[in-house]
């Protein structure tokens, strides 16, 4: 028979074999019904009973599931026991109209980026929030004249609560330094704030919930040139649809309300640690943002 030992190793041994695999966030062991979820939370928001028939014997059950909470701090709460003490309601949210448009309200709002941080603190309609340890928001220089723009934070970025500071950080600080700046001299930021659970792709909807807060954070920068961090954050924020070989190191125009700033699209630098032979082409662009900003 086993010990305890033996059996802390065995443990041990299966943790570590699902970190090789890349398994790096716990979600829970049962499936939890996000679209009943959130037709149920809009529901709620509409102050009308949601659709479930009296006496339909599933329905107790069905609703103790969706309103426990995937916290991170205790994500084994999704399979809790109907028995134990209810974790506080935080369910899905689909993104209707009017969830996006609370987005752009609050976003408009916010007059400094603390204000526009502290609406992001409290905001509730992404989905990518609760999976999420910290708010990414921004890092660098805020009065700076080039601000970069990355798509989502990765694990260690959702760690330090600070945008590219893992591996891709550091190849963009050597980047920088290759032209003789550094962190003081960019603001650093992503389109969507929090971590996906696993560094998966943000789904288009996140994304749209994101956007006015990225809109915003570009507005209060106010940089004079923007760089987009591979395809999907210059396809979000341009409205272009090439493919980053067809458009990185191609001047393209960002428009403010009233002013339009120079911006360019180049390699994700995690795409260079994979494809370390394309950096000459990101040489290439680094270049052309020192001579804009020499332009200036
Ligand atoms: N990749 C991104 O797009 N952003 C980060 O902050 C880190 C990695």
């Amino acid at each position: 028979m086993q010990n305890s030992q033996d059996n802390l190793k065995d443990i041990e041994s299966l943790l570590e074999f699902y970190r090789g695999a890349g398994v790096d966030c716990f979600l829970g062991d049962e499936p939890v019904d996000w679209v009943e979820a959130s037709a149920r939370q809009a529901a709620q928001r509409h102050q009308t009973p949601p659709a479930t028939a009296p006496g339909n014997a599933g329905a107790p059950a069905q609703a103790a599931m969706v309103g426990e909470t995937r916290s991170p701090s205790a994500p084994r709460q999704l399979a809790a026991a109907p028995s134990r003490q209810p974790a506080p309601a935080q369910t899905a949210v689909m993104p209707d109209h009017e969830t996006i448009a609370s987005a752009r309200d609050l976003a408009a709002s916010a007059r400094t980026l603390a204000d526009l941080k502290a609406c992001l603190e409290t905001f509730e309609g992404c989905n990518l929030k609760p999976t999420a340890k910290t708010l990414v928001f921004g890092d660098g220089n805020p009065g700076a004249r080039l601000m970069f723009v990355g798509e989502a934070p990765g694990r260690e970025e959702d760690l330090q609560g600070k945008p590219f500071v893992g591996r891709s950080g550091q190849l963009l600080d050597r980047m920088l330094s290759a032209i003789g700046l550094d962190r003081k001299d960019a603001y650093i930021a992503n389109v969507v704030p929090w971590r996906p659970p696993g560094n998966r792709t943000p789904t288009p909807q996140e994304t749209e919930i994101c956007k006015p807060f990225i809109k915003r954070q570009i507005e209060l920068v106010n940089p004079d040139v923007l760089v987009f961090l591979g395809a999907a954050s210059a396809k979000n924020l341009l409205g272009v649809q090439d493919g980053i070989r067809k458009m990185r190191g191609r001047w393209m125009s960002y428009a403010l309300q009233d002013r339009e700033i120079a911006a360019i699209a180049t390699y994700h630098p995690a795409y260079l640690l994979r494809s370390p032979l394309e950096k000459r082409l990101s040489w290439r662009d680094f270049l052309s943002i020192r001579a804009r900003l020499a332009d200036h």
